[in-house]
């Protein structure tokens, strides 16, 4: 297994192009196979969790081609199989969301029902619901959910939780449903909303996009569309992280500002200087001490959960006490017991980690079993004394593009070692 090894501490310096949001790639990805009519995306992220996605495309008929920009034209004119095998859902969760296209275009869908995960028991129950109000016949068998329906009719459907790739699978089902469909309690991520905005390119009728009210009228049919995926704000806010705890000054390029309004304002409370021009953001944390900063992650337009373990990391260097509370997954913290060994002074209470910020942390060997408490970890690396290994980069590869590269050109002493190094 590969794994990255840090000489810390560093200081970074420039620029970084920030990818293609993975979490609006993936389901704009799925929402392909609502047409028969071929699609092109862009700004995808060169992501392993991309490419177990267009596996599970082509593994029911999929034609998918990469211009030479990178663009990926998708042609689901001859879709055979409507099924997500338990093989790749048991390593990307998202794969669930092929149930709402292949339920809503061809009336059948059979998904491997995905188990816990490392950040909690994460159930599907708004997903299935809702397509059962929709009209659809919906058993489990043999770990799989089994879903048929005629056509979908439209539904009112008030969710009990907000669920971003719940909403996203519901609206994918509602735009081929005969009549009206109100998600009510709706995700409202920038994600959730790319995926409207590329679904009502492809000929659907989403209105309220970007608020917690959706209503799609359904329609008969839909057409190929042509988009690009909205920048990461995640990728984005990890890297302007990495800034903060280095002390150093980075500015992300081809980003979304407005997308992250709520991070943008942690990083002021922590004391970082911000310079935010139309599509580039600027963190300088030069000669500036961290400061601490409560956070509590809550569904969009709120603190994202997915930022969480990165300003974590911010805190255990900030002088001083924070706590941050971690509302949206029960099992969110497994970077805090690799952060102790390194040196970090945190208290997990429940769902809150109570740091007193530390000098310095030093390196060691640390490994995650999550994409985002994995980053975290390279950003602990970069800020610590000596060599930190970071264990387990599949994690990484899952979500962040080229994450060494970038690092590299930012000026970190970051190199990857693969199984025979
Ligand atoms: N929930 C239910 N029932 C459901 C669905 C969700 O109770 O049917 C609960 C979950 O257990 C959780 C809360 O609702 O407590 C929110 O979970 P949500 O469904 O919104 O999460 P998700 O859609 O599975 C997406 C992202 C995650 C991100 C969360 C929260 C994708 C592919 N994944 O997951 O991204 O953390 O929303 O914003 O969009 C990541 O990129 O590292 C990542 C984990």
């Amino acid at each position: 297994m590969d794994r990255l090894v840090i000489q810390g501490p560093n200081r970074l310096e420039g620029e970084v192009r920030i990818s293609g949001a993975k979490n609006a790639a993936l389901p704009i990805l799925m929402a392909t196979l609502l047409s028969e009519e071929p699609s092109r995306l862009g700004n995808i992220p060169h992501l392993r969790d991309v490419t177990t996605t267009l596996q599970l495309l082509a593994s029911m008929g999929t034609r998918i081609v990469v211009d030479e920009k990178l663009n990926i034209e998708l042609d689901n004119s001859d879709i055979h199989t409507r099924e997500a095998p338990y093989e790749l859902v048991k390593t990307m969760r998202a794969s669930i969301l092929v149930m709402g296209p292949l339920l809503a275009r061809f009336g059948e869908a059979r998904v491997s029902l995905p188990g816990g995960c490392a950040i909690g028991s994460r159930p599907v129950d708004v997903h299935i619901d809702g397509m059962k109000k929709m009209g659809a016949d919906i058993r489990v068998e043999r770990g799989y959910i089994i879903a048929r329906a005629e056509r979908l009719r439209g539904a009112r459907i008030p969710m009990h939780v907000v669920t971003v790739t719940g909403t996203e699978n519901l609206m994918m089902a509602a735009v081929l449903a005969e009549g009206t469909t109100v998600l009510e309690n709706a995700a409202c991520e920038p994600e959730v909303q790319d995926l409207a905005h590329f679904l009502n390119s492809m000929g659907a009728k989403i209105s309220g996009i970007g608020t917690s009210t959706l209503v799609i009228e359904g329609v008969e049919r839909l057409s190929g569309a042509v988009h690009d995926i909205i920048p990461d704000r995640i990728e984005a806010g990890t890297y302007l992280a990495a800034a903060a705890v280095t002390g150093s000054r980075v500015t992300a390029t081809h980003v979304e500002p407005a997308h992250m309004t709520a991070v943008l304002e942690k990083f002021r409370q922590a004391g970082a200087e911000l310079e935010i021009e139309r599509n580039r953001i600027t963190l300088d944390m030069r000669d500036r001490p961290l400061k601490p900063v409560d956070i509590v992650t809550a569904p969009y337009p709120l603190f994202p959960t997915d930022m969480q373990a990165q300003f974590l990391v911010m805190n255990a260097l900030a002088k001083g006490r924070a706590v941050v509370e971690e509302t949206l997954f029960e099992n969110r913290f497994m970077h805090v017991s690799e952060l102790l060994r390194m040196g970090a002074d945190i208290t997990v209470q429940g769902n809150k980690a109570i740091t007193n910020g530390v000098e310095r942390l030093i390196g060691a060997p640390v490994m995650a079993t999550d994409l985002r408490a994995s980053a975290s970890l390279i950003l602990a690396g970069l800020a610590a004394e000596g060599e930190t290994v970071v264990n387990r980069v599949y994690h990484i590869d899952r979500g962040y593009e080229c994450i060494e590269e970038k690092f590299h050109k930012l000026g970190a002493d970051i190199v990857r070692l693969t199984d025979s190094q």
